[in-house]
This record gives structure tokens, C-alpha cells and sequence, in this order.
């Protein structure tokens, strides 16, 4: 996989470095790219099912957790059980397109529905390496038409390698039913408002942070699964 990833950002790289070339050898070009880059979110995606990630039951758990090793962006340590996780890997490529003199591909992505469900979890949640919070809760949140515009810049230095991603994320419908209790008061309407209300908002205000964990998961992702 990773020789197949190397090479179409290879392809990338000389595009862009070469002189001139006629536009017909361009389009050409710009289109293998874009197949490319389609076949390797297709790649991901059957591995992420393949590997019985998604759908991800957990009967029950106890421990420290963080996505993709990533410490400061996400932490959970405590226990939790008949945690459900659904529908990540549903992933619809919408668009791909290969800028040729920015060195970028941008890529639009539609999840249809996330659904996630926990009978219970007692713990701390950290995330953006804000303070720990308490948190007692259970429940379940579906998350529907969640779009991922990303636009990521090919760099050749010191290796190739993807950087910039930047981007907009943004949901339609959101349900949410949990139970929450924060530091040992009752918080369920506010963080049931803030998810069915107020997470468009939200992914507004921390797009930046978004983006940034976004690209160190696709590097981490392309590291991993190779
Ligand atoms: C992304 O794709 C969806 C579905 O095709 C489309 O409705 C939306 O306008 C696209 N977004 C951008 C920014 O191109």
C-alpha cells in the first residue's frame, strides 16, 4: 500500500516540478492522480473493516485510551462497557481533485451516519489537551451527513510528504440522548443542547485544532498501515 501511496505522490511531485506540458498530458496526469487518490481512501476504508473496526463493540473495557496515539488531542482513562461504535468507515468519496500548481489535492468526503452508544463509562475525558474531566455517563448520539472538505498540500522536503491539511467539516442532524454527570453534577440537557445545537458551531470554532489532528492522523494512518 505504502509503494502505491509513495508513487502517486511521486507523480505529484514531478507534475508540478516539470516544465511546461501540454494540457492534454496534464489532464491525463490529473486524472490517474485522482483515481489514484481514490483507490487509496478505498484502501483505507476496507482495511478499517477488514481489520473489525467498524462496527467497534467493545462488552467492556477498562484502561487508558487516546485516538491514534495522539495524547494531546483526545485521552480517555477509566471503564466503560457495550460501547457501539458504527458507521465510520461508510465513507463516500464525493470529489477528488489535484491542483497542479499548488501542489494540492483537495478531497470531499460524506459519512452518511455515525452512531455511537455506551451503556456506561466512568472515567476522566481529556480533550485538546484541556483538563481532565470527570465524567459518569451513558447513553447514545447519531450524527448525520457529516461532510469533510480537506485540502492537503504535497510537500517534497525532506521527503515527500503530505502537510497543510486544512478544510471545513460540517453535519447535518445530530440526535443525542445521554446521560451525563461532570464532576458529579447532573449535565445532560447542556451537553445534549450543545450536540444537537450547537456541534456545527463548534466544528467551526476548533477547525483548526480539527485539521491539525487530521493531519497527523493521515500520517499516522499512511505509517501504520503499511
Ligand atoms: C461536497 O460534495 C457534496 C456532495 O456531492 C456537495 O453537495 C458539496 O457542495 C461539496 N462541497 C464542496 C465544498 O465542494
Amino acid at each position: 500500500m505504502k509503494a502505491t501511496f509513495v508513487f502517486a505522490l511521486a507523480i505529484i511531485a514531478s507534475a508540478s516540478a516539470g516544465p511546461q506540458r501540454s494540457s492534454e498530458l496534464a489532464l491525463q496526469q490529473r486524472n490517474l492522480l485522482e483515481d489514484l487518490v481514490k483507490g487509496f481512501i478505498q484502501l483505507i476504508i476496507e482495511s478499517v473493516q477488514a481489520s473489525g473496526l467498524d462496527p467497534l463493540y467493545v462488552e467492556s473495557a477498562e484502561g487508558t485510551y487516546s485516538f491514534f496515539d495522539l495524547e494531546d488531542v483526545f485521552t480517555a482513562t477509566g471503564s466503560l462497557s457495550e460501547f457501539n461504535f458504527e458507521g465510520g468507515s461508510n465513507i463516500i468519496v464525493n470529489d477528488v481533485n489535484f491542483h497542479l500548481l499548488s501542489r494540492a489535492i483537495s478531497i470531499n468526503l460524506s459519512v452518511p451516519k455515525l452512531q455511537l452508544s455506551v451503556g456506561s463509562f466512568v472515567g476522566t475525558i481529556s480533550v485538546f489537551g484541556r483538563d481532565e474531566l470527570e465524567v459518569d455517563g451513558s447513553g447514545r448520539v447519531v450524527i448525520e451527513n457529516v461532510n469533510v472538505v480537506a485540502r492537503l498540500r504535497v510537500g517534497l522536503l525532506p521527503n515527500i510528504n503530505i502537510r497543510d491539511v486544512t478544510g471545513t467539516i460540517t453535519v447535518g442532524d445530530v440526535e443525542s440522548d445521554l446521560n451525563i454527570i461532570l464532576f458529579g453534577e447532573e449535565v445532560s440537557d447542556r451537553v445534549n443542547d450543545f450536540l444537537i445545537n450547537k456541534l456545527s458551531e463548534a466544528l467551526k470554532t476548533y477547525n483548526t485544532q480539527i485539521f491539525e489532528f487530521f493531519e497527523r492522523a493521515i500520517i499516522f494512518l499512511i505509517d501504520s498501515l503499511v
